[in-house]
């Protein structure tokens, strides 16, 4: 069967509906489009645990912060297509900004995850990002209905969030993770990546470096825990990485 498109909500209702009501169990790979190799394991994945995946593209402006890089994002419509055709997904969905925030992105409900999981490390510098996330992935899964969704481990606290969401709003979807996919140097595979100059490039991979040595000095108990990540802050502060 050809790869689907739904670029309206009642094209896409009307696809799921007649796949759940033959019986065919449905994935979700929610993306913002700009697909790379970590997007296709969850597409792989999605391929094993379900009959029917359907992929989202979708450039959540929620998400975004106000001085954040939403209008630079990278849009790639036409090779993620190409992609995702190839690795054989029955049906994209392509919504517009207006179809998911009809009265506007802030005018509208918002789902808000509790603090203790929203309001520290990358939502710390981030405040809002992830109720961006928990109210579109909450749109999604009610619009794909989903029994099963995957998400990468390179976004650890969203995989936390999104796992919390559907625990906490009753959603009857499992929530699958799939490990991280890297480069052959260690850094981990991102559409951000694509803003690295290339001195910056060259420096990236020793954020991954320096996490597996502190995970390994850690399970050695070679020094206390504060000196172990004191020595790999500043060894990354060194070779000019900003910490936060
Ligand atoms: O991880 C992402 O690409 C986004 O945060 C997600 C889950 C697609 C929600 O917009």
């Amino acid at each position: 069967m050809r790869m689907a498109f739904a670029d309206d909500i009642e094209d896409l209702r009307e696809q799921v509906s007649e796949w759940r009501s033959d019986g065919e169990s449905i994935a979700l790979v929610a993306t913002m489009g700009n697909l790379h190799e970590g997007h296709l394991s969850l597409v792989a994945e999605a391929k094993k645990q379900a009959f029917r995946v359907v992929v989202s593209i979708f450039v959540n402006p929620l998400q975004f912060g106000a001085d954040e890089d939403l209008a630079a994002y990278p849009r790639t419509l036409l090779a993620d297509l190409e992609q995702l055709e190839e690795a054989r997904v029955d049906l994209v969905f392509m919504p517009t900004d207006e179809m998911i925030y009809p009265r506007g992105a802030e005018s509208s409900t918002q789902v808000q995850v509790p603090e203790v999981l929203t309001e520290q490390l990358c939502g710390l510098h981030r405040p809002g990002h992830f109720v961006g996330v928990a109210t579109v992935v909450s749109k999604l899964f009610n619009l794909v209905q989903p029994q099963v969704a995957l998400f990468g481990q390179k976004d650890y606290q969203q995989l936390l969030v999104i796992r919390r969401l559907c625990d906490d709003l009753n959603y009857p979807v499992e929530v699958v993770s799939v490990p991280t996919q890297r480069e052959s140097d260690g850094l981990a595979m991102s559409s951000r990546n694509g803003y690295l100059s290339s001195d910056e490039r060259a420096r990236a991979p020793l954020l991954y470096q320096q996490l597996t040595r502190l995970a390994m000095t850690l399970l050695k108990c070679e020094v206390d825990r504060e000196t172990a990540l004191q020595q790999t802050v500043d060894a990354l502060n060194e070779a000019g990485l900003r910490v936060e």
